[in-house]
């Protein structure tokens, strides 16, 4: 399976925000993953629509999808202002929704792609009955709120749970996306896992080595699973 790369800029220096995540697609990143909290559905507050409509630029120039990850109570009050800013994907939390159907429609209705996530503790179940529905569901590997954690080791099996599950019912063309603790040293794990598309933070922005530097070293550990 070709496996993509999403970089998270939680972690990035938002002093050079544009260099940062140009320097990432240059090195390979498929997707830029953007962190949205709102000091409610967990407690920082982080990045709104003005930082997406930003890297709407640099994302046409270089065919870069933004992936919107929205860790917001109430996230059907804010997707019109997302999906104007030029998400490609938004992406929302099953325990946020009091709709969740209605919610995944109302994303597809506005030309972006729909995803649904789940916390580490929120078992596959909620999610079944809306996998026909959505284009992408992201598996939390970390508790939401925070770049730089550890990975959380059961999260591999749930992973393989849900791969096993889209691949019973035929949905092979849905994403299965994971978030939280991914490393040079464990990514090729959740890539064999069944992810087809990996979040990377930290590992990608933290370290004293570059942006490049990181991506290559994330792109060869892959390449052994
Ligand atoms: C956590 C965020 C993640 C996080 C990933 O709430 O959803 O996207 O920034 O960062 P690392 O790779 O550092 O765990
Ligand atoms: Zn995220």
């Amino acid at each position: 399976m070709n496996v993509k790369i999403a970089s998270s800029i939680l972690t990035a220096d938002f002093s050079r925000l544009g260099d940062q995540v140009r320097e990432a697609i240059a090195a390979g990143a498929d997707f830029i993953h953007i962190d949205v909290m709102d000091g409610h559905f967990v407690p920082p507050i982080t990045i709104g629509p003005l930082i997406v409509s930003a890297l709407r630029s640099i994302a046409d120039e270089t065919d870069t999808i933004l992936d919107v990850h929205l860790m917001i109570e109430h996230p059907e009050q804010h997707i019109p202002s997302f999906a104007e800013a030029g998400a490609d994907i938004i992406t929302v939390h099953v325990e946020a929704c009091t709709n969740l159907k209605n919610t995944i429609q109302h994303i597809r209705s506005l030309g972006v792609r729909p995803g649904v996530t789940l916390k580490p503790n929120t078992p596959l179940n909620t999610i079944e009955e809306i996998l026909p529905e959505v284009d992408l569901v992201l598996i939390m590997s970390v508790e939401p709120g925070y770049g730089g954690q550890s990975y959380i080791p059961s999260s591999t099996e749930k992973i393989s749970r849900l791969r096993q599950m889209l691949d019973e019912r035929g949905l092979t063309h849905v994403e299965l996306e994971v978030d939280g603790g991914i490393k040079a040293h464990n990514i090729a794990e959740v890539a064999a896992a069944g992810a087809s598309i990996l979040v990377v933070g930290s590992a990608v922005f933290d370290d004293a080595a570059s942006v490049s530097w990181n991506m290559t070293a994330l792109r060869r550990a892959l390449a052994c699973s």
